[in-house]
């Protein structure tokens, strides 16, 4: 044998003898050999691939130490989007969600429904992409679609596999978990910090994502991090029928699965294990803020689906949000793109759970009123679902009499036009004050940031500051301008080059051509969010001038779309100024396609499906989000566009209408036949 190939046969056995006292020590807890006997075979592997360094592997221990730093990270595609969940604040929450579920099921209140709970780790999202069992890619959650590619981070942490072991490992496998600092390495790194003059981070999670978002990846191998495994993007290959058993096997393959884990068989087990994991939480030694509950069973999973943002069949149960007490110093007024004047606490800075809070939301004059807050109150501050703060109520047995009540303006404290209510259809005034000046400059510049940002186009280099900057300079005064702009323009801008520009300019491009759904997300129409413009793209099928020819009636039509959304969306277009808008985003090459179907074939495309009576199999629910799913279109009255009608058990009179009309009738047998089909 060649001193080559002795080389890679100990190699190999090095790599392995590693790989499993790694595990043993990182993820298992239970060393089986001495620190100092680790230390000895990780020393030889790495003088021998010293010698060798072809004979190195992706798959090789010694990658855990870092990589060359990177100049940027690439952005990512995640095969399957990486949802976020829905938050439930309370047992009633919990029950909603679980009769949603049953709903949707159509499954009666005392068929045996299990849930898994688990805890909600409170660190940073990533996706570890497997190939025959090697990590060939990590990426952070980022928008949920494209994340950050950051794979020679991930592999420094010695608690995720390189190598997956066990025998049946699938060809690709998608594990997503979360990255997370314990307590103890959170509060060692921040000492480190201290000792040395750095910033200190304010939590552990802001201590993790700023640990995983190193360009140089030894900062990162230097951070205590560690990683649980809770799922897989798409379970359907894999030999499991729960997500009991996909977390089994992910503890198969070497992951980390978190020992609170808790399969339940009914909700009153979900709520005593969130009692049992409050009750511990100051005893663990790392973070969580809540407890995710999911429906056990995957068959169920996959009946269920999700929606835009989150699945159906999963929750987010948050512990109560941590309180702090502060002053409240001022209320300030600002402008919504849709003109809305928002009262905006500002408070002496004060520490909520490890953030620092400085300002806080008062929604609108009702709530001010009926908190009854004061300029100068004592005020307890919590942070909802421990993200967003709010201001709870004010400490009225501390105050001293020097309190002021909290002035409403009459003007827009923009363009100081007059401000007014507006009346909502039953004749009562809505909540919010608004500034009806469509050029007040306050409202076009939250409608820019809302048409460049995530929300909207997401143009990469557009952000909040940027439009401030553009909308300043006077180069930007209206959507259409965006695209008006140019490389000469941008580059004299302070604090701008020519590479800045042109990346900017690049970006612009590219952002036109781009989805009907996006673009109409995109111009901050008043109650239109990704869910009701991807209803609108799927009617008009790419045709804005339909949309925008579309009254409030038709609009309503539209399955999903109530009074005021069509309202909204009716006055938005009847607006010359609006309709200026869209004619010279055309002109300007603003192409607005439709968006590519979420997974592949679109069998059902052009039908449209009725439902009459009540289906057995499944809720109604079930079976028009299984119709949209394969492209179909659901309506809600007949007319000469429904292609086929679904009768249920006792259909009503839409059956002999249908008949007369000539339609296709459809049983529920036929009905599932048709979906089996699709599949
Ligand atoms: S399941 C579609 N399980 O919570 C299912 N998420 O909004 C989505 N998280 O940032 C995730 N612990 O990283 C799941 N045991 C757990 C989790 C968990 C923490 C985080 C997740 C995401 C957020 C979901």
């Amino acid at each position: 044998m060649s001193e080559q190939e002795k080389a890679a046969r100990r190699l190999a056995e090095l790599r392995e003898q590693v790989a499993y006292h790694a595990h043993r020590y990182y993820v298992l807890d239970d060393p089986q050999i001495a620190d100092g006997e680790y230390d000895r075979l990780f020393q030889e592997l790495l003088e021998l691939e010293e010698r060798f360094p072809h004979l190195v592997t992706a798959d090789s221990p010694s990658r855990r130490v870092g990589a060359a730093p990177l100049a940027a990270f690439a952005n990512v595609e995640h095969r399957i989007p990486m949802l976020s969940l829905e938050n439930a604040f309370s047992e009633t929450d919990l029950a909603d969600f679980d009769k949603a579920v049953r709903r949707f099921l159509s499954l009666p209140d005392a068929a045996p429904l299990a849930y898994m709970a688990e805890p909600k780790l409170d660190g940073l999202a990533v996706e570890l992409v497997y190939r025959h069992g090697t990590l060939v890619q990590g990426s952070t959650r980022g928008d949920g679609q494209t994340g950050e590619e950051i794979t020679v981070n991930l592999r420094t942490i010695a608690a995720i596999p390189l190598k997956l072991q066990g025998v049946a490992i699938p060809e690709l496998l998608e594990v997503r978990g979360e990255v997370i600092i314990t307590t103890g390495g959170f509060k060692r790194l921040n000492e480190q910090r201290g000792a040395t003059g750095e910033n200190l981070f304010a939590n552990p999670r802001n201590a993790a994502a700023g640990s995983l978002r190193q360009l140089d990846s030894k900062i990162t191998a230097a951070r205590p991090l560690d990683f649980y495994a809770y799922g897989v993007g798409d379970p359907a290959g894999l030999p499991c029928t729960s997500q009991s058993e996909v977390l089994r096997l992910l503890g198969g393959c070497g992951f980390k699965i978190n020992p609170q884990i808790r399969t339940c068989p009914d909700l009153a087990g979900v709520v005593a294990h969130f009692q049992h994991l409050a009750a511990i939480r100051p005893q663990l030694d790392y973070e969580i803020d809540g407890m995710v509950v999911k429906v056990d069973d995957l068959g169920l999973q996959q009946r269920l689906g999700a929606k835009a943002r989150s699945p159906r069949w999963a929750v987010a149960w948050k512990f109560p949000a941590t309180q702090a007490t502060t002053r409240l110093l001022e209320v300030r007024f600002q402008v919504g793109r849709t003109g809305a004047i928002t009262p905006v606490a500002v408070l002496e800075p004060v520490s909520v759970g490890g953030v620092t809070v400085t300002h806080a939301t008062l929604h609108n004059e009702a709530m001010i009123r009926g908190k009854d807050l004061r300029i100068g109150d004592t005020v307890l501050v919590q942070r909802a679902g421990d993200v967003i703060p709010e201001v709870v109520k004010p400490v009225v047995e501390l105050r001293d009499g020097t309190e002021q009540p909290v002035a409403m303006p009459a003007r827009c404290p923009e363009c100081g036009l007059a401000l007014s209510r507006a009346r909502k259809e039953d004749g009562s005034e809505e909540a919010a004050t608004r500034c009806t000046n469509l050029d007040c400059p306050a409202r076009q510049l939250r409608k820019l940031i809302h048409f460049t940002g995530k929300a909207g186009l997401d143009i990469q280099g557009l952000g909040r500051k940027v439009m401030e900057l553009l909308v300043n300079t006077g180069l930007v005064r209206d959507i259409p301008d965006i695209y008006r702009l140019t490389e000469e323009k941008l580059a004299v801008l302070e604090g701008w080059g020519e590479v800045s520009a042109r990346n900017a300019v690049q970006a612009i491009t590219a952002s036109k051509e781009t989805t009907f759904a996006r673009l109409i997300g995109a111009l901050g129409i008043k109650n239109v969010g990704e869910e009701t413009a991807a209803l609108l793209e799927q009617h008009f099928q790419g045709d804005l001038a339909r949309l925008q020819a579309a009254g409030e009636a038709e609009l309503q039509q539209i399955e999903g779309i109530g009074k005021v959304v069509a309202a909204a969306i009716q006055e938005f277009f009847e607006q010359e100024e609006n309709r200026r808008i869209m004619a010279e985003l055309l002109t300007l090459g603003v192409q607005a396609g439709l968006s590519e179907p979420a997974s592949g074939a679109q069998p059902l495309a052009g039908q449209v499906f009725l439902f009459t009576g009540t289906l057995t199999s499944m809720s109604r629910g079930e079976a028009k989000a299984r119709v949209k799913e394969l492209g179909g279109q659901v309506a809600s009255a007949l007319s000469q566009k429904v292609t086929a009608l679904v009768c249920g058990d006792k259909p009503g009179s839409k059956l002999a209408k249908a008949r007369d009309l000539g339609l296709a009738i459809l049983s529920e047998e036929d009905f599932k036949m048709i979906l089996q089909d699709q599949k």
